[in-house]
């Protein structure tokens, strides 16, 4: 049997328990990558470890932790070496959205989807990153969105938090140059799992036009983009054209566009 490319190589994947996380953690289980899934529903995330083990035979191991808690990041490193565990890949993937104008939004709900989306995924890079450069393999591979690539009145705060990502990502790609450490950043466009319903977007314009992508097509595309170290890929055509469309339109025409389509049908 040819040897596959994680043979030895432990991936660390966040929000493994529902939607494109768990379709990355296949991607790696698939190439040979050993498994740690992290999230908050302990069931659903032991079922996808014994599973994901079973089918391609590999090791997968299941922490519970709600990293959108202040110190989420450095609790799960801990629980990682506590278990005797490395990682050499981490995927940061776990996040939510939150639908609807800031005014009268609830504030600590839009502090907490900043701790998840950003300061998780930056803590936890942090710990990780210098080990990769050391060893000069493994990477990192960050879930953002084409929310990134501009900025989106009536869900400010999500579409900010993912421009971090795009952001944060391209330029640890530029640093980990020549180290042998991949980096990509996934930016899908709207994708079935349990996102809509937890951001509360089913109701916008949005919402209704186009089909979403399914997580298994997204997960594989930003898998085999992590593989050819390609810095950001947006998943599907008609996603990577209005990505580099609204680069090239005035601002204020795409922050017309986009209130237009977060608003409600
Ligand atoms: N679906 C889309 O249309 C779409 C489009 C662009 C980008 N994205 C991005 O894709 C990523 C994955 O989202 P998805 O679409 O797969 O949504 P999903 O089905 O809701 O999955 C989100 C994952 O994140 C985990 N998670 C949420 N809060 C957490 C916390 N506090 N601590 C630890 N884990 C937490 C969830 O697990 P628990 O609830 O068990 O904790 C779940 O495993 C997100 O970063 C999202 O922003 C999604």
């Amino acid at each position: 049997m040819n040897a596959r490319r994680g043979d030895g190589q432990t991936a660390l994947v966040t929000g493994a328990s529902f939607g494109i996380g768990v379709d990355l953690a296949e991607c790696f289980a698939r190439d040979g990558y050993n498994l740690i899934l992290a999230a908050r529903s302990a069931d659903a995330l032991n079922e996808v470890a014994a599973r994901l083990a079973k089918a391609h035979k590999v090791a997968a191991q299941a922490i519970p932790i709600d990293l959108g808690a202040i110190g989420g990041g450095a609790a799960l490193a801990a629980e990682i070496e506590a278990r005797g565990l490395t990682v050499d890949v981490l995927v940061n993937n776990a996040g939510f959205g939150i639908a609807g104008a800031f005014a009268g939004s609830d504030g600590s709900e839009q502090l907490g989807m900043l701790d998840l989306n950003t300061r998780a995924l930056v803590e936890l890079t942090h710990i990780y990153w210098p080990g990769m450069l050391a060893k000069g393999r493994g990477g990192v591979l960050n879930v953002a969105s084409t929310a990134a690539f501009q900025p989106g009145p009536l869900m400010a705060t999500y579409y900010a938090s993912k421009a971090f990502v795009l952001s944060f990502s391209e330029a640890l790609w530029e640093e980990a140059r020549g180290a042998g450490v991949l980096v990509s950043c996934l930016c899908p466009g709207p994708t079935v799992s349990k996102f809509r319903e937890r951001a509360g977007t089913g109701k916008t314009r949005l919402s209704r036009v186009g089909k979403a992508m399914s997580s298994a097509s997204v997960a594989r595309m930003g898998y085999q983009a992590w593989r050819a170290n390609k810095c950001v890929k947006v998943t599907g055509l008609r996603n990577a054209f209005t990505a580099a469309l609204v680069q090239m339109l005035p601002r204020e025409t795409v922050l017309r566009l986009v209130r237009r389509i977060q608003s409600p049908a």
